[in-house]
């Protein structure tokens, strides 16, 4: 690992209230995995931005192999041999799954057409590298989060760039597609790939990476072999202070029953019935395509009627709409934050007072209450920001992330059904939304968890109901609850 292919020399780079970057340096090698992490907010987007050519930094250069290079777009330095998957993913939504890996290099005949056919041969080959099977004329429109972001992942594969910048990459996998990825970049960088791979989770970064840059407030803290550090460590670096306790001590207060749902069925559900009790934190787990999602969105009234009966309180109601559902006294954390969640060019506060509105149906809310308020959230959750009037858009991605989530807790629900509630947030970040989850529980809270990271069901969850197929194929307790009877059930093993 001798040779440095990238370069990133002095970088400096400043937003409106904000020094994303100071004086980053960070050198990538032939055949190299770098991680880099850091917190919410830390810089690390705005780094591979820089260094594939979306901005243009105030201060610093870039070199490739050496010689000095300035890219004017990102088309330069995909020309240049970088291909980036993006944290917030860019595909056309129009457009067909080939016509999305192919960009606008179309293969022709000889006659100068384009070939469909051997377009959807190369996207069809291009997809199996990550054992996908989709079908290439597919609309990117109709794909899963999960598939769009393999989608994009392929897509950067398929170019055969010479360094490749992950974002955040699996935030929407499940473990088997993880591990496909995991086999592929292991893959490439072997034959001399260099991978700049970022990613929240830290068991990632032991797994996959040679080494690991840390930045914090947009400065290099370390740069360390990964076999030389250790978790504690890293989280050090990385938040600044120790962080020995990341999930509380869950006291669940089992109370009264608000929720009961018998026999839901829609499409993707076949018989689901559950209780939630006041005070508990209620865990549903599944795989991609188990319909696990749809159980969430069925209750807060997001697409078709679901079958069945739900009681809130041991009073039948009906959920057509989320309008409905507010009422009702359910919230909804979504896991698609820039479409479901937030309005980018709104500002903080507008954001977190959307829920606000509709659940009070009144706009009699001073401004200097909505100021406190948004202030109030800001340092609870430690939102990164130089201030609340700042449009939602510029924030990181778990920034964003914090927004959508206090924007529901503020309205005080009595259930809040939670789907993946801390995709993309770091571990410090984490650890507080988990104290307040436990917090709000023991106030009486009752809390529908839906998760894909199970330590965060086993630690948190009081029960877990398991998903596979549409069907509930296993309900655990705290004390049965354990990652080999997730995953069993998961697969729809009998067990037992
Ligand atoms: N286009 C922009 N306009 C204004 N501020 C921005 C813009 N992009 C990023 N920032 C700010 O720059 C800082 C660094 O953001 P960046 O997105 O690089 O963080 P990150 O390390 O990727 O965080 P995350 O883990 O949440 O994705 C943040 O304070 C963010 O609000
Ligand atoms: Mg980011």
């Amino acid at each position: 690992m001798s040779n440095c292919v990238f370069q990133a020399k002095n970088i400096s780079m400043s937003f409106p209230g904000v020094k994303a970057l100071q004086h980053v340096s960070v050198d990538l090698y032939t055949g190299e995995i770098l991680a880099l992490l850091g917190e919410n907010g830390a810089g690390k987007s705005t780094f591979i931005k820089v260094a594939s050519g979306v901005y243009t930094p105030d201060e610093g250069e870039v070199y490739l192999q050496g010689a000095l290079t300035a890219f004017s777009s990102p088309r330069d330095a995909f020309d240049a041999g970088i291909a980036v998957v993006h944290q917030e993913l860019n595909s056309f939504p129009e457009l067909t799954i080939a016509e999305n890996i192919m960009l606008s290099d179309h293969p022709r005949t000889r006659l100068g057409i384009i070939d469909w056919k051997r377009m959807n041969a190369l996207a069809r080959s291009a997809m199996s590298r990550l054992d996908m099977h989709l079908d290439p004329e597919k609309k990117m429109k109709d794909c899963l989060i999960a598939e769009k972001q393999q989608i994009e992942i392929a897509r950067a594969l398929f170019w055969n760039a010479k360094i490749l910048i992950l974002d955040e990459p699996t935030s929407s996998l499940n473990d088997i597609e993880i591990r496909n990825l995991f086999t592929y970049l292991q893959k490439i960088s072997k034959m001399g790939v260099s991978i700049i791979y970022i990613s929240h989770k830290l068991e990632e970064i032991f797994e996959l990476a040679h080494r690991v840059v840390v930045l914090r407030d947009g400065e290099v803290i370390a740069s360390t072999a990964v076999a030389e550090t250790d978790n504690r460590s890293l989280i050090k670096q990385m938040v600044g202070r120790d962080i020995s306790d990341l999930y509380p001590k869950r006291t669940p207060l089992f109370g009264r029953t608000i929720l009961e749902v018998r026999h839901l069925h829609t499409e993707q559900l076949d018989d689901i019935s559950f209780d939630v009790r006041r005070g508990e934190i209620f865990g549903i787990y599944g795989l991609m395509g188990s319909g696990h999602l749809e159980i969430g969105k069925a209750l807060f009234g997001y697409g078709e009627i679901p079958e069945g009966e739900i009681l809130i309180d041991g009073e039948p109601v009906q959920i057509r709409n989320s309008h409905d559902a507010v009422q009702r006294g359910l919230a909804y954390v979504p896991g698609e934050r820039k479409t479901e969640g937030l309005v980018l060019s709104h500002s903080i506060t507008s954001n977190m007072m959307i829920a606000h509105y509709e659940v009070h149906n009144s706009l009699l809310i001073s401004a200097r209450t909505e100021q406190d308020t948004a202030n109030s959230w800001v340092d609870a959750l430690s939102i990164k920001t130089p201030g609340i009037s700042t449009e939602v858009g510029t924030l990181s991605g778990g920034n964003q992330q914090k927004v959508v989530l206090s924007k529901w807790l503020d309205v005080n629900p009595g259930i809040l059904i939670l789907n993946e509630p801390t995709r993309g947030i770091d571990v410090g970040a984490k650890a507080g939304i988990y104290a307040i989850l436990n917090k709000l529980c023991a106030e009486g809270l009752a809390i529908i968890m839906i998760t894909s990271e199970i330590p965060e069901l086993v630690a948190m969850s009081d029960r877990t109901m398991v998903v596979c197929e549409g069907r509930q194929t296993g309900l655990f307790t705290k004390e049965e609850i354990s990652e080999v009877h997730i995953m069993a059930s998961a697969i729809g093993a009998d067990y037992e």
